[in-house]
């Protein structure tokens, strides 16, 4: 777009300066964002700025021309915008001066098409839950996902993916969890951070979101967070800070949620003094989708662009500025932000156009690296690998003869392959957002690693029938699904469908059974101690049934630790009960739902998931780190050194049988407060092997944010360290204190 803009500008005789300049900043990169964006927006008129901060839906299930069922709201019955591309958000182009159009889609798992009703047919490559990108501790594998998603989005035609999703995990209930990266500021964002990278190296523009404390799904439009700063700096915060400076984002999405009295989008403390002031963020804040209450205080508080809703504010914008109710340096400043953005990702000089190459099976071989690396081994007596021995393999439920669950709402991708949707006890909308099963059988993939082995399959509809089928094998592999969704959070950590039951009945039929869950959450998993091994799948994405199938046969050894706190049971959490949950009034994505503002208070301040349980001196089911494989390590010598930093080393041998993967992980205490983890070190190793490894921790989570003086501390006094491979594993492992001056 811009080259032929370029050419009618050098066509015309009778250049102008502005027009000149802008055929100038167009073809030179060399200029910098700064000064292109300056040039661009300075051309425009204050309604072309104004055009640039309001997003519309870009896509209207009209344009299906399928008859839409009652339960569909009046407001989601258009037809998709001209220009648009069928996807959550549009904005139309400034073709005068060569701003193209922000075609924005969803992209926690690839290029989003919820239902498939955004674009009729259109797949995508999906990739496992974001859980499982986290639970591979391996930032590389972020950055590879987030270039696939990436490359995807700029052959399909988008320019924005509304991505980088980093809210820590502070229920293990929310039915989003699945789409973000677990309870650690430091893991979530480095994972987040390069997978925000990956995105932005394709020349997409990718956010991070939801800012800040979006925390639970219930009363997700309304409820009031409430954190003080200081802990509100050193945790959810924190995660933001690492994801935004490791992934540079163009822009960030404001959440539904208040903090601490004063909605996300509106909010002068998290928008204004946070982000853009101590953090000197030089990107767009955009609201989510219906999240703005306000006009001038939101612009004022830091908001940019809203998003599509029906009785936009931002409407009002033009109004305002003719009144003097907001100034036009805050509109240009707003359209500057989004259009140096685009400069600064390569958006404008390499511009996004639907029909691009796809490399489907270089993309599908990044989607099985990930679920590969990402399944986490929670238990295992032996029962896996599936050895030789091991001549009749009964597969159970889970639908694994035809594929692997996904998780719902807006982030849905569906998967190339083809899916099939389950809507059993599913009526309205629930029905019509049913969820999605790609077609990767785990079930085939088995068949086909093990042709020696005689592999038969019960659907697990009969608990009797598949017990006695269990009983006459030589291994049983259950699987159990449940589904996850944007817009609810889950009643009870158990296993819907009686699941739960038919896992402790075929236990007790065979004790050589291992279940494969494809979970977006912790589950207590009361037949625990009446199975031989448990395999964490996630929502194991394009490739999940191969991926699980190899692990299970032993042709790739797991390396996954969890990224989240298994507790073991629902009093141990710091919200025993959700706050303000209706288990009668849960609807997906939210949608007709209308409850009064609540509050929902954090005792557990920035002690997140596994600091909370060192508080309480509380032992979870599993912990956070957790995570076994088909060999043993050994952890020796460890010294640590203090000063500017602080570091760890010791050696690391594998002391079994088989080559496998260690994630070492280093956790530091400052005086008086819990551990946290540090740093980390991913680490192949042939048996027998050993090595030296070494581990730096990251400064910032050494330091406490001291409120008074607004900055960050190093307290004086004692450090507490230890090397594991679990978050509270110290008496397995090592461990060392040093004396550290103040910082
Ligand atoms: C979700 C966002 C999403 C947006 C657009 C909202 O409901 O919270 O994560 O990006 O919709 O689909």
């Amino acid at each position: 777009m811009l080259k032929r803009f370029v050419g009618l500008l050098l066509m015309t005789s009778t250049l102008t300066a502005a027009g000149a300049a802008l055929a100038q900043v167009a073809s030179s990169e060399a200029l910098g964002p700064d000064a292109r964006a300056k040039t661009m927006v300075d051309a425009m008129t204050l309604d072309e700025q104004i055009g640039l901060l309001r997003t519309q839906a870009g896509f209207g299930l009209l344009s299906l021309g399928v008859p839409l069922p009652p339960s569909i709201p009046q407001s989601m019955r258009k037809a998709t915008p001209p220009g648009a591309l069928g996807s959550a958000g549009y904005v139309p182009p400034v073709e005068r001066v060569g701003m193209p159009a922000q075609q924005m889609s969803d992209a926690s798992l690839g290029v989003g098409n919820l239902g498939g009703f955004l674009r009729r047919g259109d797949e995508a490559t999906s990739l496992p839950a974001t859980l499982a990108l986290a639970a591979t501790f391996d930032p590389s594998l972020a950055l590879a996902a987030g270039e696939m998603l990436g490359a995807e989005a700029h052959a399909k035609g988008f320019n924005v993916q509304l991505a980088g999703g980093v809210n820590l995990t502070r229920e293990p209930r929310n039915g989003r969890n699945f789409e973000y990266a677990g309870e650690d500021p430091l893991l979530a964002g480095q994972i987040v951070g390069a997978q925000v990278a990956g995105i932005q190296n394709r020349h997409v523009v990718s956010t991070v979101k939801h800012f800040a404390l979006n925390a639970q799904e219930t009363g997700r439009f309304v409820h009031d967070a409430q954190l003080d700063e200081a802990a509100l700096r050193e945790s959810d915060l924190l995660a933001f800070e690492i994801a935004i400076d490791r992934g540079r984002p163009g822009a960030v999405m404001c959440a539904y949620n208040k903090i601490n009295g004063v909605y996300a989008c509106e909010n002068p403390f998290l928008l204004g003094k946070v982000l853009k002031g101590d953090w000197k963020y030089p990107g767009w804040v955009m609201s989510d989708w219906g999240a703005s209450h306000s006009l001038a205080a939101a612009l004022k508080a830091g908001l940019d662009q809203e998003s599509p809703q029906d009785d936009p504010y931002f409407g009002g914008l033009k109004a305002a500025v003719a009144s003097g109710g907001v100034s036009p340096e805050r509109v240009r400043e707003a359209a500057y932000r989004i259009v140096r953005s685009f400069y600064a990702v390569g958006v404008m000089d390499d511009p996004a156009k639907p029909g691009g190459v796809i490399d489907k099976d270089a993309h599908a071989q990044v989607a099985e690296d990930v679920a590969l690396a990402g399944m986490v081994l929670l238990k295992n007596d032996g029962v896996l690998p599936l050895t030789a021995i091991a001549r009749k393999i009964v597969v159970i439920g889970g639908f694994a003869d035809k594929g692997v669950l996904s998780g719902g709402g807006s982030s849905q991708v569906m998967p190339y392959g083809g899916h099939l949707l389950d809507r059993r006890g599913l009526e309205g909308i629930a029905a019509f957002l049913a969820p999605v099963y790609g077609l990767s059988s785990p079930l085939a993939a088995l068949k086909a690693l093990r042709p020696d082995a005689d592999v038969q399959f019960d659907d697990g509809t009969d608990v009797a029938r598949a017990a006695a089928l269990a009983k006459s094998a030589d291994v049983v592999v259950v699987f159990a699904t449940r589904p996850e969704e944007e817009g609810m959070d889950a009643i009870a950590p158990d296993l819907p469908y009686g699941q739960d039951d038919l896992i402790a009945a075929v236990g007790a039929a065979n004790p050589h059974t291992a279940v494969v869950l494809e979970t977006g959450n912790p589950i207590l998993m009361p037949w625990l101690s009446k199975v031989g091994a448990v395999l964490q799948a996630w929502y194991p994405g394009q490739r999940g049934g191969p991926a699980i199938a190899k692990l299970l046969a032993g042709e790739v050894a797991p390396s996954g630790r969890l990224p989240m706190t298994f507790p073991a049971s629902v009093a141990q959490s710091p919200r025993p009960a959700i706050p303000g949950f209706d288990p009668n009034n849960r609807k997906p994505l939210g949608l007709g739902i209308k409850v009064e503002p609540f509050a929902v208070p954090f005792p557990e301040g920035a002690d997140v998931g596994y600091r909370w349980f060192e508080r309480r001196k509380e032992r979870p089911l599993f912990a956070f780190g957790h995570g076994l494989t088909y060999t043993t390590f050994g952890y020796a010598k460890l010294m640590a050194t203090g000063g500017e930093g602080v570091s760890a080393t010791f050696t690391l041998t594998n002391t079994g049988k088989r080559a496998g993967t260690e994630v070492a992980q280093l956790y530091v205490a400052p005086p008086g407060k819990t551990h946290r983890l540090v740093g980390w070190a991913r680490v192949a190793l042939a048996p027998g092997e050993s090595r030296q490894v070494t581990i730096h921790a990251d400064p910032r989570l050494l330091a406490s944010y001291d409120l008074k003086a607004g900055a960050w501390r190093r307290a004086a006094g004692r450090y507490d360290l230890y090397v594991g491979k679990a978050a509270g594993s110290r008496d397995l492992v090592a461990q060392a204190s040093l004396t550290e001056g103040g910082r």
